[in-house]
């Protein structure tokens, strides 16, 4: 990077191909950052949030990446760093208050720190009502982007060095994929690929084709050659990220099945595990089925959305598929993989659920028997067609289904993870436990956490465990 930055000539325009543009950006943001450090007499540091899924957290560490290259030192300490950056998720309302407070405590800081700049971006922005409330009332704000443009960061920076106005740079949808440009990974051993990017599918809950727009794959190559030089930096596990991975490939110049690229990542040597999410049921093929079940390095783990068991709102919904065709992809998946740990995300409180509805909702989690499932209240976003839908259900009465979801959830949780007690299985050490220093702390094939006495040059490392004691969702187990 170094040898690239220095034979750019920042006395020249700005080339106007990527990625050499933002590498011109990055140089010239160094140097803003140089002269600030020099006025400030000290080290300047920057601060990145991360709300929301895998997408946000991968993205983050593309911004983390470009911070560090234009010179900021990373810390965690929000409210004296000197840049401070939000990448934020707009999934549930709950979400964007969350954002709101947390910038109205930074408004105290940044009046005590003049070198403070703050950054927003992610899916909240791309909301034409919160840029708009932004303007208004939180003109402290120095940047302001959206999902479509986080590659062009440095230039934003750059921007924001040379105006003494708040820079907004939002777009609406893009076809465009910017690769190589530089990342910071939080973990060295694991990994979140992009595979592809927006969603169309347009269930009417949901604001996500809004903020991210359309789907986009990314070249089967560009990932193969991101992901072998992951391996080749130490990477054994990749996580591939999609809103919907199960329809990845079909709208390239030269379309390609998502199992297809499946088998060409598993011939990545020094690669371990494989992981993926989102799998949308509707277009989760038998021929996937089937490269999982050969396959020695993709996870004995599904992550399968089901939002409600009840056919009537699913239709409602525009899931396309019935609790019937889900009930039957679990029997067939169960069937070919028996190890498969399964997982869901839940909506409940969608507009016009009745009690029959939620029961039979509870009734596919007892059939299903999930691993884990994420519950969520159902959350109105503005602009989706569930919005205006009429019957939305009253507060007291969705509180009282989601605790007896969550009860159900939680026991069948807790049988379904006693199951490999006993075994010997391996682990990927992912940490030192926080509470007891002298356990490291790890993941199975099937994603359940195990902990057990090591240290931490075990970090990174495949072990095999027995699983001697299961606490719930966790196990405590030893070194074999
Ligand atoms: N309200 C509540 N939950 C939602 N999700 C998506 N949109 C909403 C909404 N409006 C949940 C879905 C999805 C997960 C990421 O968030 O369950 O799978
Ligand atoms: Fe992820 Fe959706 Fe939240 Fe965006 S809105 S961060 S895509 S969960």
């Amino acid at each position: 990077m170094d040898v690239l930055l220095e034979k750019i000539d920042l006395s020249q325009p700005a080339p106007t191909e990527e990625p050499m543009r933002q590498y011109y950006f990055i140089k010239k943001a160094k140097e803003y950052v140089k002269k600030a450090e020099e006025a400030a007499g000290r080290p300047l540091t920057a601060c990145i949030t991360t709300f929301g899924c895998q997408m946000n957290a991968r993205d983050s560490e593309k911004l983390a990446g470009i911070l560090e290259q234009i010179g900021y030192q990373e810390t965690e300490d929000e409210e004296h760093a000197d840049f401070v950056i939000f990448n934020t998720c707009t999934v549930r309302e709950n979400a964007n208050m969350r954002v709101y407070g947390r910038l109205g405590q930074l408004n105290h800081a940044k009046k005590q720190n003049p070198h403070m700049m703050i950054a927003l971006c992610g899916c909240m922005m791309q909301e034409p009502e919160v840029v708009e409330k932004l303007k208004k009332s939180y003109r402290f704000v120095d940047l302001i982007f959206g999902t479509h443009n986080i590659y062009k960061f440095a230039e934003l920076i750059a921007t924001r060095f040379e105006s003494e106005r708040m820079v907004i740079d939002i777009w609406k949808d893009t076809d465009k994929i910017v690769e190589d440009l530089p990342t910071e990974r939080k973990y060295s051993f694991k990994s979140g690929v992009n595979i592809m990017f927006g969603c169309n599918n347009f269930c009417s809950y949901c604001i996500v084709p809004y903020v991210r727009g359309r789907e986009r794959s990314r070249d089967p190559k560009d990932i193969i050659r991101e992901i072998e030089k992951l391996v080749a930096d130490g990477v054994v596990e990749v996580m591939l990220l999609g809103q919907n991975v199960n329809s990845y490939g079909k709208t390239l110049e030269h379309p390609i099945s998502f199992a297809q690229l499946l088998t060409e990542i598993e011939k990545i040597e020094g690669l371990e595990r494989i992981r993926f999410m989102t799998s949308h049921p509707k277009d989760l093929s038998d021929e996937l089925i089937e490269v999982m079940k050969h396959s020695k390095k993709i996870c004995r783990h599904l992550h399968l959305p089901v939002q409600s068991g009840s056919s009537r709102i699913l239709q409602k919904m525009n899931r396309r598929y019935t609790k019937e065709s889900y009930l039957e992809l679990v029997r067939k998946i169960k069937e070919a993989i028996p190890d498969i740990s399964l997982t869901t995300d839940i909506i409940v409180g969608f507009p016009g659920e009745t009690e029959e509805d939620f029961e039979e909702t509870m009734d596919v989690v007892r059939k299903v028997r999930y691993d884990s499932a994420f519950t969520f209240i159902y959350s109105k976003r503005t602009g989706t067609p569930a919005a205006i839908m009429e019957d939305q259900v009253p507060e007291e009465i969705v509180k009282e289904r989601f605790d007896r979801l969550l009860a159900e959830v939680q026991k069948i949780s807790a049988e379904v993870c006693a199951i490999h007690s006993g075994t010997v299985q391996k682990v990927l050490v992912e940490s030192v436990n926080a509470h007891d220093p002298s356990l490291v702390t790890g993941r199975l094939s099937n994603n359940i956490l195990v902990h057990f006495p090591g240290n931490e040059e075990l970090i990174g490392t495949l072990v095999d465990v027995r699983l001697n004691e299961c606490k719930g969702f966790y196990y405590i187990g030893e070194a074999i």
